[in-house]
C-alpha cells in the first residue's frame, strides 16, 4: 500500500467510526449488509459491459450477464411487475433516464416542489429537470399534506406530458391511484419516484405505485437498505425505450459490482425478516412522533406514516442549521430542511428531517426511540449547556455499543 492509499484508508476507518458511534437519523441513509458491501468492493469493477445480458459490446460479459440477469429478475418479482433496469448509477439519473424515455427537451413536466419535499429532479429550476423541461411544481397545503383536488386543477390548467409524484420529506401515505386518476384527467404519463419509501412498497407496507404509473424510478440505498444505486421499473411494453434511453442514451458502461449488490438488496428484502424490519421501521418512527410531541415539538402534518418525521422547529425558537449542528455534536445525525412555506433560507430552515430506517437496521427499538427523543429534546432545549452535551455524547457512545453496524 502506498502512502496515498493508506490516507485513504485511514480516513475510511475513521468513517467506519463515525457511522459506528453515531445515532444515524437521516432519512435517506442506511446500513446494507456486509454481503452487498462485499460485491460492490469486487473484482466486478474491473469489467466493462456495455448494453444489456446476451446483448454486450464487449467480450468477457458471462458471468456478469448472470448477475445482471438475477438482479432483473429479482427487482421484477420483488415489485411484482414486468420490466426493470437496475443500470441507473443513482437516483437522480434513473430520473433522468425516464424522462429521456417518455419526453422531449421543453416538454411540460409537474412535479412536487423541493421545498414542500420533493426532489431537486422534479423540476427544481436549478436542475436538469428545471431547465431541460417547462417544469411546473405543486405544492402542499398549510398543514404540509398533499392536495389532490388542487394538483387535480393544476394538471388540468397546464396539462403537462407527465406527472411526477414521489417525495424526499413527506412524512405521509402517497395515493399512487390518485395521480394516475389526476394524470388520465389531462392525458399525462405518471412517474412515480418511490426512492424513499422503496423498502415499505416492496414489504406491501405502503400503496404500490406500479400498477399506476407508466414508469417507476427508485434508489436502492434508501428504506430498502441495498447499495448506493438506482433502478427502473415499468411495464414490457416500455422496455425498449427505457433501455435504450439508459444505454446508449444517457449512461455509458454499467456498474456491474454494483448490480451485483442491487440482485442481493433485492433478494434479500424478499426474506421474511425484511418484513419484519420495515414494520420495526415505521413502528420507531411512530414512537418518535409521540415522544416528541409529549416534549413539545410540532410536527409538519402533526405525525407520521411512514418511515420520517419533519419537526418544524419554529416555537422551539432554534434554526434547521443549528439544530443540525447541535445535534451532530452531540452524535446525533439529522439534517435541516425546509418545511411548507418555510421563512427561512434552504440553507438555514426551519425544520430538520428525522427518518428510522439506519437506526433500525441496528436493532434499535422502542425503549432506544424514547431515549433518542429524550436526547433530542435535552439538546435543542439546552443549546448553551456543554456539560450536558457532552454527557450525553458519552452516553450515546455507550448505548450504540450493544448496538453493532452490519
Ligand atoms: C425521491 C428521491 N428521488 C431521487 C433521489 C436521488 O437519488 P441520488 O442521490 O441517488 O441521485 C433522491 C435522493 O435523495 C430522492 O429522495
Amino acid at each position: 500500500m502506498n502512502n496515498q492509499s493508506k490516507e485513504i484508508f485511514d480516513l475510511i476507518e475513521k468513517e467506519k467510526i463515525r457511522q459506528e458511534n453515531t445515532i444515524e437519523l437521516i432519512a435517506s441513509e442506511n446500513f446494507c449488509s456486509k454481503a452487498i458491501r462485499d460485491a460492490c468492493g469486487s473484482v466486478l469493477t474491473n469489467k466493462y459491459a456495455e448494453g444489456y445480458p446476451q446483448k454486450r459490446y464487449y467480450s468477457g460479459c458471462e458471468f456478469v450477464d448472470d448477475i445482471e440477469a438475477i438482479a432483473i429478475d429479482s427487482a421484477k418479482k420483488l415489485f411484482k411487475c414486468d420490466f426493470a433496469n437496475v443500470q441507473p448509477h443513482s437516483g437522480s439519473n434513473a430520473n433522468i433516464i425516464s424522462y429521456f424515455s417518455f419526453l422531449n427537451s421543453g416538454d411540460k413536466i409537474l412535479g412536487l416542489s423541493l421545498d414542500c419535499g420533493g426532489h431537486l429532479t422534479h423540476g427544481f429550476k436549478l436542475n436538469f429537470s428545471g431547465t431541460n423541461y417547462e417544469a411546473f411544481q405543486y405544492t402542499t397545503d398549510q398543514d404540509g399534506f398533499l392536495d389532490y383536488d388542487q394538483i387535480l386543477k393544476q394538471a388540468q390548467e397546464i396539462k403537462p406530458k407527465m406527472i411526477v409524484c414521489g417525495a424526499s420529506a413527506y412524512p405521509r401515505k402517497i395515493d399512487f391511484k390518485k395521480f394516475r386518476e389526476i394524470a388520465d384527467s389531462c392525458n399525462a404519463y405518471l412517474m412515480a419516484d418511490m426512492a424513499h419509501i422503496a423498502g415499505l412498497v416492496a414489504t406491501d407496507l405502503h400503496m404500490s405505485p406500479i400498477p399506476f404509473a407508466d414508469v417507476i424510478t427508485s434508489t436502492t440505498h434508501k428504506t430498502l437498505r441495498g447499495p448506493r444505486g438506482g433502478f427502473i421499473l415499468s411495464n414490457k411494453e416500455n422496455e425498449e425505450k427505457i433501455n435504450k434511453a439508459a444505454f446508449p442514451g444517457f449512461q455509458g458502461g454499467p456498474l456491474e459490482h454494483i448490480i451485483a449488490g442491487k440482485a442481493i438488496c433485492f433478494i434479500e428484502a424478499m426474506d421474511l425478516s425484511f418484513v419484519e424490519y420495515q414494520k420495526q421501521v415505521l413502528k420507531n418512527a411512530k414512537i418518535l412522533e409521540q415522544e416528541l410531541l409529549n416534549y413539545g415539538f410540532d410536527l409538519v402534518t402533526g405525525g407520521t406514516d411512514n418511515h420520517l418525521l419533519l419537526v418544524d422547529l419554529r416555537k422551539k425558537n432554534i434554526s434547521g442549521k443549528k439544530a443540525q449542528t447541535l445535534l451532530e455534536s452531540v452524535g446525533v445525525s439529522v439534517n435541516k430542511n425546509s418545511i411548507p412555506n418555510d421563512p427561512k433560507s434552504a440553507m438555514v430552515t426551519s425544520g430538520i428531517r428525522i427518518g428510522t430506517p439506519a437506526i433500525t437496521t441496528r436493532g434499535c427499538k422502542e425503549e432506544e426511540m424514547k431515549i433518542i427523543a429524550k436526547y433530542i429534546n435535552a439538546v435543542l432545549s439546552n443549546p448553551e449547556d456543554l456539560d450536558l452535551h457532552n454527557k450525553i455524547k458519552q452516553e450515546i457512545k455507550e448505548l450504540l455499543k450493544n448496538f453493532p453496524t452490519p
